[in-house]
């Protein structure tokens, strides 16, 4: 079969880095071809390659077998090339039906006036929706008040609206949960059955074996192989992406637990902190599950004080305190490490070693000077300890690729030798060896005696590393089991709401 898409020898330096080196990739109509690689192989460069965004600086790349040059993105999708990207596009305050229709509206006419059609264009949009098998999305609706996974449905149809013949997603799983995943993999397949190229990106191999019929992967820039994945094994592709064997993902360190170091009573904070009690203790490592929108990250929220509670009561080490905002919270020696690293965890114009100070600045101190020699050993230090590939300290964080800016978050945090310890999805976006490395060191820490309370959206995740799980379903706790009583069945089971509870034992007795 000809390929649609094919890239040979492609290059493309930046300053400082040569992003891909001599690469190449293909693709035929009907495949899903995922690409893998650690943070900053190269992954989203390729596909900023073969969308317009940047050109490259060798290689050529043919798209039914005829030459192109794309000179921006517009040209890219005009040829039927639709992208969606690591960190998502929509604007917030559109609605669902605007947003799809961003700059391709249907307009009627009045005379020599021509104005936008708005009700061709939310039908528009619900046709689109429905082509995809979602048929309970408002299309009035702002982006802003949706889901996760509703707004990455809304990506793909606006992708869609343009009759997209290659579609690529730059790690459309990452923010999603298990439910939202599945609905996505729904939209995949229905896809490329309508002969849809898809190139996935992905850090989470299993998704590869689910879904994708051959896999591409890059490594420090260089094209390591194409494979059949029906011809691979996850230790094959392990070794491919790291270049060597991890023998365990999830290195979790036996560690003396203690007393409290966080204790919250009744702690309500409408809409989605209702009279939560919960613990966590020295040396302990508590596992936060829950689907989006559940409520973990608000809870997070009201114990770091950048939403303080309405109600209820915080103690830490069992003094009963007040946390009124995050800068009370980080006196108390609770560091945060934060969902969403765009908006809250980093200053993206600002260089790796001033970011990863920030959070422990008034120690680097010295009367009115940072004490530059600790900032930029602290800053060495942290590169080293979490691989972060940037090519200096002296990196603005905005440069580098989605994993490492991640890394870059969670080493602020570390440095700050915190008593309690959140972290909100630590390892999303982070490739298998760092996540292991990220892992390691949460362990580490625990053993050291600090209290950890991880937030994480994968089950093995937090199966892997918590002491003890706590499940949340519509902002409260609703289950807790210790290391050895957890399963993963019983998690999902909590994690839903009763109606779907209800409906999970409807289909077992009906399966009985
Ligand atoms: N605009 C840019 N300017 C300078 N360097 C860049 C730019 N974009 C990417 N890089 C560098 O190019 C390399 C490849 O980055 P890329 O974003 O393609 O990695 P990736 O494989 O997508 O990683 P991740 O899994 O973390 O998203 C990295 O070293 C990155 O820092
Ligand atoms: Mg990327």
């Amino acid at each position: 079969m000809t390929p649609i898409l094919e890239l040979d020898h492609i290059s493309k330096q930046f300053p400082g880095v040569k992003a891909l080196n001599d690469v190449h990739f293909e693709m035929t109509t009907g495949e899903i071809h995922a690409l893998l690689g650690e943070n900053g192989a190269g992954k989203s460069t390729l596909i900023k390659i073969i969308s317009g965004v940047y050109a490259p600086d060798a290689g050529t790349m043919r798209l039914d077998g005829k030459d192109v040059h794309f000179n921006d993105p517009r040209e890219a999708q005009a040829r039927g090339i639709a992208t969606i990207y690591q960190e998502l596009s929509l604007y917030p305050e559109l609605t669902v039906a605007e947003n799809i229709f961003m700059g391709h509206a249907p307009r009627r006419k009045w005379g020599p006036f021509s104005a936008i059609d708005w009700n061709a264009m939310y039908e528009g949009a619900r046709e689109l929706l429905a082509s995809l098998n979602i048929h309970d999305l408002d299309v009035k609706r702002k982006v802003i008040t949706l889901t996760v996974g509703n707004r990455q449905r809304v990506e793909i149809a606006k992708a869609l609206s343009l009759n997209a013949r290659v579609l690529i997603m730059d790690e459309p799983t990452a923010a999603l949960t298990e439910t939202d995943v599945q609905r996505l993999f729904e939209i995949v397949r229905l896809l490329k059955e309508r002969n849809v190229g898809i190139i996935y990106i992905s850090h989470r191999l299993q998704e590869v074996f689910e879904l994708a019929d051959r896999v591409t992967v890059l490594r420090d820039g260089q094209y390591v192989d194409t494979r059949q994945v029906a011809d691979t094994t996850e230790d094959d592709l392990v070794r491919m992406v790291v270049g060597r064997t991890i023998s365990d993902l999830f290195p979790k360190l036996p560690s003396e637990v203690k007393g409290n170091v966080l204790e919250v009573r009744n702690l309500t904070r409408k809409p989605l902190t209702k009279n939560v009690s919960m613990n966590v203790r020295s040396g302990e490592i508590v596992g936060l599950a829950g689907l989006v929108g559940s409520g973990r990250s608000e809870l997070a929220q009201v114990v770091f004080g950048f939403t303080p509670a309405e109600s209820g009561e915080i103690l830490i080490e069992g003094k009963s305190v007040q946390i009124r905002n995050p800068g009370q919270a980080m006196k108390m020696g609770i560091a945060y490490v934060p969902e969403d690293r765009g908006t809250q965890g980093l200053v993206r114009q600002m260089k790796v070693r001033e970011n990863v100070s920030l959070a422990v600045l008034h120690s680097l101190t010295k009367g009115a000077f940072v004490d530059r020699p600790a900032e930029r050993s602290l800053a060495e230090r942290t590169i080293k300890q979490l691989n972060i590939r940037a090519y200096s300290r002296e990196q603005v964080v905005n440069k580098l690729s989605g994993g490492n800016q991640q890394k870059v978050v969670v080493g602020k945090w570390l440095a700050s030798k915190p008593r309690l310890l959140i972290m909100d999805e630590p390892t999303r976006g982070v490739d298998v060896g760092a996540k292991a490395e990220i892992h390691r060191l949460i362990s580490e820490l625990a053993q050291q005696g600090l209290a950890i309370l991880m937030i994480s959206s994968e089950l093995p995740e937090v199966m892997g590393m918590s002491d003890r799980i706590l499940v949340m379903r519509e902002g409260r706790l609703v289950a807790e089991y210790q290391r050895d009583e957890a399963s993963q069945e019983a998690i999902v089971a909590a994690m839903m709401s009763d109606t779907d509870m209800n409906k999970t034992k409807a289909v077992e007795s009906y399966a009985v």
